[in-house]
């Protein structure tokens, strides 16, 4: 029987000289014939498992390698070493799956994080990836709980849908049709998807937030929290082609109410790991100081993680209208000096290196920005009342957090029907295959609002790592579907 095992976590925690244990886990290091270093993943502390001489034979010996599994039982006692309280005095161990120490990828040693990469099917079992995933863990889990504690029903939306959600044409096509030619064709010579698996042509979801509006308007509060796709050539530290999406949809709630509402609920996810993953948190603020510590002086970040996470959770998130930031970006020494590589004029959708220099340089806090140009926005958005001819606004609200640009994008939906039409048959979206949404507006229409969260853009936040792809345990990039 394999679950009298006792979890290294656990054991750390609450073992006592004198206890009887059974622990299993995979071999870090192996020192001296004598002490192993045993993780079973439960936290990133080792166990040490001490091999007395004479214990085991030669042969034996030679198999407790790194990435080697074993079986441990044995007593606790109080260790004389560096680094933990209690250690385990081996019994009996026995080698449940042997690791050639020759092949083995990950060496006793430190790896580049590109390497890793590589080798994303064993990096759970470094430091780095052990602390990011328990991480990533917690934080999914607290999102459950903070919408929970709240009354909102969790709404699964589908994967597979014939919508495109945010009218931005970056959609995975699904198709069952044949790729060789063989097609069915239309009069026109074009597919003919009618013959395909749903008898129309379907995409995997960029988004919930649609079906999410149907709930809101039976249940008053949903959250969806699922997978998204999005086919964009984007190849950088913040893109994924499939990211998980938190997309909270409320009837009865304006613009104001959806920030206060995301505001919240972002200071409640660090909240969460600060109190669930000290440990983790803390290994991975020591490993971010090194980096930086690398970096020239000028690039280094100004506070560390444990520092930056403390402090947005304390601070009051800056808000301002676009047109606010337009105007702080055009008085910018960055600008004045042509640092950015794009221009900047109202009615631009802003670039990465603009967002960053209001959050990291301007205001050194997350910023709420509210009031976008109509034109670089999606059709659902609430066209704000009065706004001079040409200069239209609507009612959306992006989060923008330090080292990540872009973490929430949300609005307050446009609610009028006549509004709703005339926008969608401005920006070419078929009404009558939307017929389903409108209906919302037809029947009991209600002022609400909502907005989506990226959850991997959230765990880089938390966790302080620069690259998305190293946040989500198999990342799915342009020319890159490994594992
Ligand atoms: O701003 P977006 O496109 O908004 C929506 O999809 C709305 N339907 C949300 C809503 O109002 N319910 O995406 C929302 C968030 C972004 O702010 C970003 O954090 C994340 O999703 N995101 C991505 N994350 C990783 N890789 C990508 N390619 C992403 N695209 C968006
Ligand atoms: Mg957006």
């Amino acid at each position: 029987m394999f679950n009298t095992r006792i979890k290294i976590k656990t054991l750390l925690a609450t073992g006592k000289p004198g206890d009887q244990v059974t622990v299993m886990g995979w071999v870090r290091t192996f020192r001296n014939n004598q002490f192993v270093a045993l993780n079973d993943g439960s936290t990133n502390n080792n166990l040490q498992v001490v091999v007395e001489l004479g214990l085991l034979n030669e042969e034996t010996l030679k198999r407790i390698t790194t990435g080697a599994s074993l079986k441990v039982t044995g007593e606790v006692v109080a260790s004389v070493g560096k680094g933990q309280t209690i250690e385990v005095k081996a019994a009996t161990l026995e080698i449940l799956g042997d690791s050639d120490a020759e092949k083995y990828p990950l060496q006793p040693k430190k790896h580049s994080l590109e390497f890793l990469r590589e080798k994303a099917h064993l990096r759970f079992r470094t430091n780095t990836f052990g602390a990011v995933f328990r991480i990533r863990h917690s934080l999914a889990f607290a999102v459950h709980q903070f919408f929970n504690q709240k009354g909102f029903v969790y709404l699964h939306t589908p994967i597979i849908t014939a919508s495109d959600a945010e009218g931005a044409g970056e959609m995975f096509r699904v198709t069952t049709l044949p790729m060789d030619g063989t097609a069915p064709k239309d009069a026109a010579g074009n597919i003919d998807y009618s013959e395909d698996f749903f008898g129309k042509s379907t995409n995997l979801t960029v988004s919930g937030q649609l079906e999410g509006e149907l709930g809101a308007m039976a249940f008053s509060e949903i959250y969806t929290f699922g997978p998204t796709f999005r086919a964009e050539n984007s190849n950088t530290t913040r893109h994924l082609a499939e990211f998980w999406m938190i997309e909270p949809e409320m009837a009865f709630h304006d613009i104001e109410d959806n920030m206060n509402l995301a505001e919240e609920f972002i200071q409640y996810l660090i909240r969460y790991a600060m109190e669930h993953n000290k440990e983790d948190l803390e290994f991975l603020d020591q490993r971010l100081a090194e980096e930086e510590k690398q970096k020239p002086q000028n690039e280094r970040a100004e506070m560390g993680l444990l520092e930056k996470l403390n402090f947005v959770i304390n601070n009051k998130f800056e808000r301002i209208t676009y047109t606010e930031a337009i105007q702080i970006l055009l008085d910018s020494p960055a600008y004045k000096k042509k640092k950015f590589k794009y221009d900047v004029s109202w009615g631009i959708d802003m670039q990465s290196e603009h967002e960053r220099y209001l959050v990291e340089k301007h205001f050194k806090k997350p910023v709420i920005v509210t009031g976008y140009p109509a034109k670089i926005k999606a059709f659902y958005m609430r066209l704000n009342d009065g706004c001079e001819p040409g200069k239209e606004t609507v009612a959306a609200m992006d989060i923008l957090a330090p080292g990540i640009g872009e973490i929430v994008g949300g609005s307050q939906r446009e609610e009028r029907l006549d509004k709703l039409e005339a926008r969608m048959k401005d920006m070419h979206i078929p009404a009558e295959e939307m017929s389903w949404y409108l209906d919302t507006r037809r029947f009991g229409t209600v002022p609400h609002a909502g907005f989506g969260l990226g959850f991997e853009r959230m765990v880089q936040f938390v966790t302080g790592m620069t690259n998305i792809r190293d946040v989500i345990p198999f990342a799915r990039t342009p020319k890159n579907c490994e594992f």
